[in-house]
């Protein structure tokens, strides 16, 4: 997730105008930062690490330019964050400047070629290879608009991209598949970015991109096509909401946000990992399978929420690898002089990646002879540079301190991860591993189904937010992984104390808590375990406890007779697939009884977003 805005038009110190632009899209992304500008001179490009404050601090002359600008704020994929692997990317000849949201899953491939060519890359990013052949499109067609499109059609993957060039100055040529653009129409100008927000100041006339548009853009008009050049026809509307709504997509908060784009981090997470066959490949991974094979311990290791994943992640690993897997928090496992040694292997979690306690954790495992992989989601970060291997969750920036689409980015990458051990050992038949990932491909739409319909979840938290004085979560097996994440999210958002239990221990004490006015949230999407919980849930109504059921579609056991509500998701083939399902009812449940009791949601009390102290 990057964040990305251009302008065409007369104005003067067009600059400074696109980089206040940009400013509005900092949450996109803040490693790095560059702008490009076009004229009739040439393009220039400016290019820093860090925070967009240093890019407008070094501008410069820069900062009075005028001129065709697009300009781009990073939140790193391919490549640490540094000055070289900033956007724009130029092409050999300074002559185009190419901005991009998004991955381009063929870049490898793509590359080869170019460097065969004589093509001279100055980063380590994915998007470089895209200016470079469009430069060498442009040599053989002599057009610009025709060498983007041309260009285009050889790449795999998602991708917002816009390009100016020295042949065209009053030009952008602009793209996108999946990640957003939005155009933003003026009178004589035109501007676009990634979001509405970025714009808004200048006008609110706007025409939302999508799938598949190329968009021709002066100052004169927009011009919308396909790839093929076949003309489209995109209603523009006016923008109503005001600049603070816009920054959430319209969403009172970024939590509410970030779960709604929760199918989206899916989708990113899992594109180019998987085959058309359905095998699983991470084309940049180094520990090689017979290193995989010779490891005789696992380890997870992690923080929080990241730990909750680490929890779904062992009874995954050990129900398809048949191995024994360790899960431990990072700051116990970092003094409990864990028995590790060469042959483990300490798979690190974290969302920031600056966790101290996480930090510690892998340097411990490091010290003492393990191999380190890292499921991390910010690249660059201390944990994803000193691990031996990195799996990076595509989740993109998360702004609100509670970590949701993170959560479920984690759980897809340890998901595809097992499988890619049992395919190495060669432990499950190619059918099986390609009937997980038609599983988890199906995930993104089904859950995108759960995020259409939130009455039931709304209904039950505005009764619950007045009533519950507690709240148990129960579950069995990996519902009690996921009990534990709905309890900490309902913990730290609301300030209502939870808890989770398995379900089997309720009668071994819990259950003397509960009465009129305690919520318990029972989880029943493990078939294998369905019917035990159908008798917690009876020790619970028997108590007079508000009973809240999270069941899979098409239950036949529970209803609003038998409990309080029936929050259903749809179900999978595997099982051990639910917990990405079944967590959504949960972090709506925990959003909405926070927002009912008008909690600071997105910052709460006490907490911070990166622990970076033990
Ligand atoms: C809870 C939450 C925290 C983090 C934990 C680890 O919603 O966000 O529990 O999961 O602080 O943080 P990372 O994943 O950045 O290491």
């Amino acid at each position: 997730m990057c964040g990305i805005a251009g302008y065409v038009g007369p104005r003067k110190e067009s600059v400074r105008l696109v980089l206040d632009n940009l400013k509005r899209l900092e949450y996109r992304g803040y490693d790095s930062a560059g702008v490009a500008v076009a004229t009739s001179a040439g393009v220039r490009v400016l290019k820093k690490e860090g925070k967009l404050g240093n890019l407008v601090g070094a501008l410069g002359d820069l900062a009075t330019a005028s001129g065709t600008v697009i300009a781009h704020t990073r939140w790193a994929t391919h490549g640490r964050p540094s000055d070289q692997n900033a956007h724009p990317h130029t092409d050999c000849d300074g002559k185009i400047a190419l901005i991009h949201n998004g991955i381009v899953e063929n870049y490898l491939e793509l590359k080869e070629k170019l460097l065969a060519d004589g093509h001279k890359f100055a980063s380590d990013t994915d998007t470089e290879v895209l200016v470079h052949l469009i430069e060498s499109e442009y040599r053989v067609l002599g057009d610009m608009e025709q060498a983007v499109r041309s260009a285009l059609r050889k790449v795999t993957g998602a991708y917002a991209i816009c390009v100016v060039s020295e042949y065209e100055p009053g030009t952008i040529y602009a793209a996108k598949t999946a990640s957003p653009l939005i155009l933003g129409l003026g009178d004589g100008e035109n501007f676009l970015a990634s979001d509405i927000p970025a714009i808004m100041r200048h006008t609110r006339r706007v025409i939302v991109m999508e799938d598949g548009d190329f968009a021709k853009i002066t100052a004169g008009g927009v011009i919308l096509t396909d790839l093929e050049s076949r003309p489209i026809d995109r209603k523009e509307f006016a923008v109503t909401w005001d600049v603070h709504t816009a920054e959430k997509g319209g969403y009172p908060h970024f939590m509410l946000k970030e779960i709604h784009e929760q199918p989206k981090t899916i989708r990113d997470t899992l594109r180019g990992r998987v085959t058309d066959e359905g095998q699983i490949v991470f084309p940049d991974f180094r520990l090689s399978p017979a290193r995989l094979l010779d490891f005789n311990r696992i380890f997870i290791v992690a923080c929080g929420t990241a730990y909750h994943a680490g929890m779904v992640g062992k009874s995954f690993f050990e129900h398809l690898l048949r191995r024994p897997v360790e899960v431990q928090v990072a700051s116990e496992f970092r003094y409990s002089d864990p028995l590790v040694d060469s042959k483990t292997l300490a798979i690190i979690i974290s969302q920031s990646g600056e966790t101290a306690d996480t930090l510690a954790a892998l340097r411990e495992a490091k010290a003492k002879g393990a191999t380190t992989l890292a499921i991390v989601n910010v690249v660059g970060s201390s944990i994803a540079r000193e691990a031996d291997e990195v799996l990076y969750t595509y989740a993109g920036p998360e702004i609100c301190v509670a970590s949701t689409k993170a959560y479920v980015t984690q759980l897809v990458s340890l998901y595809l991860f097992g499988l890619y051990i049992a395919q190495q050992e060669n432990k499950l038949s190619k059918d099986i591993v390609a009937s997980y990932v038609e599983d988890l491909l199906a995930i993104p739409d089904k859950m995108a189904g759960v995020l259409a319909d939130t009455k039931a979840v709304e209904k039950i938290a505005l009764r619950l937010s007045n009533t519950s004085s507690c709240f148990f979560f129960l579950g069995r097996g990996l519902d009690f992984a996921v009990s534990m994440e709905g309890a900490l999210k309902m913990k730290e958002i609301s300030y209502i104390h939870a808890e989770a239990y398995p379900a089997g221990e309720l009668k071994h004490g819990p259950l003397a808590l509960v009465e009129p006015g305690v919520t318990v949230v029972c989880l029943a999407t493990q078939s294998a375990l369905y019917d035990k919980m159908l008798s917690n849930v009876k020790e619970v109504k028997a108590r007079e406890g508000i009973a809240v059921a999270v069941v899979k579609e098409n239950d036949q056991g529970l209803d609003e007779r038998s409990v309080d509500a029936v929050l259903t998701v749809p179900s999978t083939r595997h099982d051990v697939l639910m917990p990405i399902l079944a967590i959504v009812p949960l972090q709506l449940l925990a959003y909405y009884i926070a927002s009912d009791l008008g909690r600071e949601i997105d910052q709460p009390r006490n907490l911070a977003k990166s622990v970076t102290v033990e």
